[in-house]
């Protein structure tokens, strides 16, 4: 739980509306919050999807885990306190973008169910929307795309989720998709399809 430290603060309105935001976009503002493994494929199927959503005229922007460290997060490491650290913050700018009407797309392992409790409590209600990039730990292994599995393996990286760290998958996300034996644009598909019945992609 984050103290909080100021005192004699007053929250403003903006003159600006979510809801004129959302209109002007053409679309809702929201968060779809990307779960999994190293590996998985999360920084892939964001980047596609906010290809996909781009091209079809809406404002998307990807918030990604290993880019975020270096700037706003580069003062938190791995343990269980800091990442819970690193998804609160997220959550919180995840919330932002999502009220300044863009489609966010965060891509972070967020292993811990709590912490992505937290960031979905940030949220405007039905604007959260969790989807685990299901991906078993031998693929994401296998795959290994920054040899980092190897290693932790070999014990150079403590504290490595799936090896030495646990990864809590959500009991009831918005959307599963599986990455192995399908194609990226296949999962892009599904989560496009899960936005577009659900009202997401009209304002
Ligand atoms: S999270 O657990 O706090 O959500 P985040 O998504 O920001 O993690 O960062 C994960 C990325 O950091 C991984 O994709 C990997 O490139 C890198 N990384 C470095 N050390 C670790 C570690 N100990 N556990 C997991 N990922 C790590």
């Amino acid at each position: 739980m984050t103290v909080q430290k100021a005192t004699n603060i007053v929250w403003h309105d903006h003159t600006v509306s979510r809801q004129e935001r959302e209109a002007y976009n053409g679309h809702e503002g929201c968060t779809v919050w990307l779960t999994g493994l190293s590996g998985s494929g999360k920084s892939t199927l964001a980047n596609m999807l906010e290809d996909a959503l781009w091209q079809k005229g809406a404002r998307a922007y990807v918030l990604d885990g290993d880019n975020v460290r270096h700037g706003l997060n580069k003062d938190l490491g791995f343990s269980p306190e800091d990442r819970t650290e690193n998804i609160r913050r997220i959550g919180e700018v995840a919330a932002l973008f999502s009220d300044a009407g863009i489609i966010n797309i965060t891509a972070f392992i967020s292993p811990y169910k709590a912490d992505r409790d937290t960031a979905r409590a940030c949220a405007k209600e039905g604007s959260f929307i969790e989807v685990l990039v299901d991906c078993d730990l031998d693929e994401c292994e296998r795959r290994d795309p920054k040899g980092l599995y190897k290693k932790a393996r070999a014990g150079e990286i403590p504290e490595f989720t799936g090896i030495s760290a646990p990864y809590e998958a959500p009991d009831n996300p918005e959307l599963v998709v599986n990455t192995t034996g399908k194609a990226p644009e296949d999962n892009v598909g599904e989560i496009l399809a899960y936005l577009d019945a659900n009202g997401y992609l009209s304002a």
